[in-house]
């Protein structure tokens, strides 16, 4: 019979953290390693299990990564924290040889880079999936696909109110794949100034313009809306519940154990 996957989860208080928690600890052929949150979380030294809500699992939360990846013998590592810390995480783990699966989004292109070449001087898997929802994934494939035939396109992002960055991950790789079949969008229909300054958004990739929602009680959707002449397409997605991203993380979970460099976006492994 295989053995378990360890999974050792970077974040676990948060609210990422704890589904993924929830889900290695409910899936079969996954065995929950390590959790880790940041120093002075109030529950450090608690049962992550009970703190999850469901059964104690025998894995205290720790606030030091450090002794974690040494004393779990983890395989992978999964990371949802902050923009800020990601890196120094993922750094922390593959050096350690741990394969890194990694949700946190706000990353640079250049923080992906380092990465990338960290992953491939290590011989250790990484997987960055700005969105680990099927769901999304299509929407973006099909988005790329629509852009062969359509000149203009716009995407709106809708987040709830505590995601620190903007625009989300989502949004900037969704304009990213589109660009692939048309480099520059909108740009002789497009005209007018603006009255109030960033009414018509960010510019991302191919003169894309990205338009950033952040309300509570939003999980996390998107729309993308391509325009031609005399009709426009809508392609949309909605993540009402955080255990939409469960089955693409555990998927990378166990296809980043075959890697030995960095790939990013689900798509490149479904
Ligand atoms: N890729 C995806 O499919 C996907 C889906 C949803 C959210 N996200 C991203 O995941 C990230 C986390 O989102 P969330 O909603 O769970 O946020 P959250 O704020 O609920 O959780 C973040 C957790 O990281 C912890 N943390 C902070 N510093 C730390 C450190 N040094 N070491 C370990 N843990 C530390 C925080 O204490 C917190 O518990 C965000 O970047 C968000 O955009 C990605």
């Amino acid at each position: 019979m295989p053995k378990d996957i360890k999974v050792l989860v970077c974040g676990a208080a948060g609210k990422m953290g704890q589904a993924v928690v929830r889900a290695v600890d409910s899936e079969a052929g996954f065995k929950l390693a390590g959790a880790v949150d940041r120093v002075g979380n109030p529950n450090i030294g608690k049962d992550i299990g009970l703190l999850c809500g469901i059964n104690e699992i025998g894995v205290k939360l720790s606030g030091d990564l450090k002794e974690t990846i040494s004393k779990s013998q983890a395989d992978v590592m999964v990371d949802f924290t902050m923009p800020e810390i990601v890196i120094v995480n993922a750094q922390m783990a593959l050096k350690a040889g741990i394969c890194t699966v990694i949700g946190t989004t706000g990353m640079t292109k250049s923080d992906i880079a380092e990465l990338s070449k960290l992953s491939k001087q290590n011989s250790t898997g990484a997987i960055v999936a700005p969105n680990f929802a099927i769901g999304a994934v299509l929407m973006m494939k099909f988005a790329k696909e629509a852009s062969k035939y359509f000149a203009s396109a716009e995407i709106i992002e809708y987040h709830h109110d505590k995601k620190l960055d903007a625009p989300s991950g989502t949004a900037i790789k969704s304009a990213e794949l589109m660009v692939e079949n048309r480099k520059l969008f909108g740009r002789d229909t497009v005209s007018g100034k603006e009255t109030i300054k960033g009414a018509r958004g960010a510019i991302g990739d191919g003169n894309i313009h990205i338009h950033s929602v952040r309300l509570p009680g939003l999980i996390a959707h998107q729309e993308i809306i391509l325009g031609g002449t005399g009709q426009t397409i809508n392609i949309r997605h909605d993540a009402y519940d955080r255990t939409a991203f469960m089955p693409g993380v555990l998927m990378a979970v166990k296809k980043v154990m075959e890697l030995d460099c960095l790939v990013y976006g689900l798509e490149n492994i479904i």
